[in-house]
């Protein structure tokens, strides 16, 4: 059990909904705040199913510097932040790129600026393995170079880091940057998971709703890259892994056991899968073939991508524990829960 305080911005999207049930559960106190902008208010009544009881929350906008500055001064003894709030779209970010740097940068920094003014030395960042690029070599360890970003999405988690890095300098902060790879799947009491806001850019939510009769068929975006298929390779890791490892960075920071002020560690399972090996496994636990066919390329796709994930596993002492097996089958619970309330 625990007496801490602990800020979760972000908290009613998809990962940090899952991260609010694990603190709820391990007896902290929490705060959420979020705009909505890409969840709902109903989240609270799926985290109170599960850990009893709703988190206490305010609707904010971060990209409010006056409201973020306000909601600081109003909530104290807060013992650590764990930030989730941005947006997360990267096409959206080619189009709209300012929209982007307001919102994950200015969003963050506004953040940032009321922890150091209220005396919060705990900060945990949702980074991406987008940060690395297309990798030299695989598995990719977090002493990558980090390269020109793709997209000004994965720019910002670049720059977002960075600005990270030099608050733990100049000002005390005591951070870790958490980089996720591909986190897929759902609660297993299917009452929290990704809400389905629009036609889903990622490949697990688009097969559960093509399985769930809303999608025609999944289109593999290419089947001619150098992989042993030709699909695509990615770390597809179970979200309720992604949640559990922010419960130990949080430890790991509130026990002062941090080994630097500002630390990076990769999220991932350590193994790839392709696109087909993805559809194959979801076809394997959902007892019915997906109907899909071969398409151009998406351009931006990396070719292959998947986590060294030893640093976290010896570090930071964390391990995923679930397959894709686990990640696809709770998806697709989480999928016909929401058809059958719709
Ligand atoms: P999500 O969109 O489900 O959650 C983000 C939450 O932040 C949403 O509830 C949204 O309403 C809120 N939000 C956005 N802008 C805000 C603002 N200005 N003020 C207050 N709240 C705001 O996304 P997610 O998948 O849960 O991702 C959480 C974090 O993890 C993001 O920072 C994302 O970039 C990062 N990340 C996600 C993935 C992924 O594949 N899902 C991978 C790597 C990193
Ligand atoms: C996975 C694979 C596609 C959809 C993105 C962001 C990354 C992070 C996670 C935020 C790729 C293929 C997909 C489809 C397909 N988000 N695919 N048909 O691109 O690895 O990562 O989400 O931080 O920053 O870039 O994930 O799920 O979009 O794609 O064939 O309809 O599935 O080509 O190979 P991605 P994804």
């Amino acid at each position: 059990m625990s007496d801490k305080r602990i800020l979760v911005t972000g908290g009613l999207g998809y990962i940090g909904s899952h991260t609010v049930v694990c603190l709820q559960e391990a007896g902290f106190d929490v705060l959420v705040v979020d705009d909505c902008s890409n969840s709902s208010e109903k989240v609270l009544d799926g985290i109170a199913a599960i850990s009893g009881k709703k988190p206490y929350f305010t609707k904010l906008d971060l990209r409010d510097k006056e409201a973020t500055e306000a909601y600081f001064k109003s909530h104290s003894n807060i013992d650590g932040v764990i930030h989730f709030a941005a947006s997360k779209a990267v096409g959206e970010s080619v189009a709209d790129p300012l929209k982007y740097y307001e919102n994950n940068i200015g969003g963050l920094v506004y953040v940032l600026q009321a922890c150091v003014k209220h005396q919060i030395n705990n900060f945990i960042f949702s980074s991406s393995c987008t940060v690395y690029g297309e990798p030299d070599t695989l598995p990719i360890d977090e002493s990558a170079p980090v390269k020109p970003a793709a997209s000004p999405y994965g720019n910002t988690k670049q720059v977002g880091e960075e600005i990270i890095l030099e608050s733990c300098k100049a000002y005390g902060l005591q951070a870790i940057s958490l980089r996720y790879f591909n986190p897929i799947g759902a609660h297993e009491s299917a009452e929290i998971g990704e809400l389905p806001i629009g036609v889903p850019q990622n490949l697990v939510p688009f097969i559960t709703q093509t399985a769930a009769g809303l999608r025609k068929e999944l289109e593999v975006f290419g089947d001619d890259y150098p992989t042993p298929d030709g699909s695509c390779i990615r770390d597809y890791i179970h979200v309720v892994d992604i949640a559990e490892a922010h419960m130990v960075a949080l430890y790991r920071l509130l026990e002062q056991k941090n080994n630097s002020d500002y630390e990076v560690f990769n999220l991932g399972t350590g193994a790839g899968s392709s696109v087909f090996d993805i559809i194959k496994t979801f076809e394997k636990v959902s007892g019915q073939a997906l109907p899909h066919k071969v398409s151009d390329r998406r351009a931006g796709d990396i070719i292959s991508v998947y986590a060294d994930t030893k640093k976290a596993n010896e570090v930071l002492g964390w391990k995923a524990r679930f397959n894709n097996e686990d990640a696809l089958g709770s998806a697709w619970k989480w999928e016909q829960k929401i058809r059958s309330k719709s």
